[in-house]
């Protein structure tokens, strides 16, 4: 790792020389967070194998897209009334949880991603469950694993964890009609100081944003308090994926920001079911696809982590749904 100069390429990955691309931007604070010298990187994560597709047994009640990948785009509201809807999306919640649990506890050394998922894969139906990622627009896996600088939604393949990983795991199931949905992030052995810096911050940023959630608050709140707290700590806040609301279909209305936009004026209401997933980011917060147009990467290659809980919004505040211990970096 070096301080980047003007010939050399560009920290974005883009192939074009830092004075042709980044240079003029970050000079200007629009791209790098205040204060900090450009690196160089390079990826720690390349892609694998991916290995055929799993098969779900007929008996297990399939979501929407199952067949089609093509998901329900109704822009349909999460806001619950009814108590068996309820009671449902708190049964999909523990369902989720204990999938989740399932696989964090696999997580060391030389496992590959692919053994994850199918560990989740198989503990989703063995509980009644369909793996809600699967097939989800052509998603090919049961789960999402993100290690080090993958944002989001890194699809499992043949790549061995190894020591100083940090690995977010992204579970969703779909149950009972309903979808429950929580996320982690963990450590591969012994990890630098920096990066458990990264994924405590997150987790107190997932919990910052659960804190302000009741009845009556904008939703504009929750970014508000996540993007200050990744800020206080010189991290930044990624703008390109966002919570969601879910139930009957895995993601809708509304979406959740996890930085602060002024002009959202939308109301958190009694009986939505909703995710707030924030992802930050060690470096800068752009991000780039990879070539199989899923996997997210931070632009700067630094690490990334999050954390995702369903919530649902009670008369005069929240229940976790997806919630039920610490977090494992805290053990
Ligand atoms: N679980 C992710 C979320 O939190 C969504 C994954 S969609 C997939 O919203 F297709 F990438 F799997
Ligand atoms: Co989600
Ligand atoms: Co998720």
């Amino acid at each position: 790792m070096k301080v980047i100069g003007r010939n050399d390429p560009c920290w974005c990955n883009s192939g074009k020389k830092y004075k042709k691309c980044h240079l003029q931007s970050d000079a200007k604070g629009e791209t790098a967070p205040s204060g900090r010298a450009k690196t160089v990187r390079k990826p720690t994560v390349l892609s694998a194998a991916v290995s055929p597709t799993l098969v779900v047994p007929k008996e297990i009640g399939r979501p929407e897209y199952a067949m089609s990948g093509k998901p329900t785009d109704k822009k349909i509201s999460c806001k619950k009334t009814d108590s068996d809807q309820i009671e449902r999306m708190r049964y999909a919640g523990k369902v989720a949880r204990d999938v989740l649990d399932t696989v964090l506890a696999r997580v060391k050394e030389g496992i590959t991603t692919d053994e994850l998922d199918k560990i989740a894969h198989a503990r989703t139906l063995k509980l009644g469950g369909y793996p809600s990622t699967l097939n989800y627009m052509g998603f090919p896996k049961s789960i999402c694993t993100s290690v080090n600088e993958v944002v989001v939604h890194g699809i499992p393949d043949g790549r061995s964890l190894v020591n100083g990983d940090v690995i977010n795991c992204d579970v969703t199931v779909y149950v009972d009609g309903m979808h429950g949905d929580c996320s982690e992030t963990v450590f591969v052995g012994e990890v630098d100081e920096a990066s458990k810096k990264l994924v405590r911050v997150t987790w107190e940023c997932l919990l910052k944003g659960i804190d302000v959630v009741k009845p009556g608050v904008f939703f504009n709140r929750i970014g508000k308090v996540i993007e200050a707290h990744a800020k206080d700590n010189g991290f930044s806040v990624v703008r390109e994926f966002t919570g969601h609301g879910l139930g009957q279909y895995f993601h809708m209305a509304p979406y959740i920001a996890h930085f602060y936009e002024a002009g959202n004026k939308q109301v958190i209401e009694e009986g939505m079911t909703f995710t707030i997933e924030p992802m930050i980011n060690a470096g800068g917060a752009e991000c780039r696809f990879w070539k199989d147009k899923w996997t997210a990467v931070t632009a700067d290659l630094s690490k990334s982590a999050q954390f995702e809980h369903t919530l649902l919004v009670t008369a005069t505040g929240v229940e976790i749904l997806t919630g039920g211990r610490e977090p494992f970096f805290l053990k």
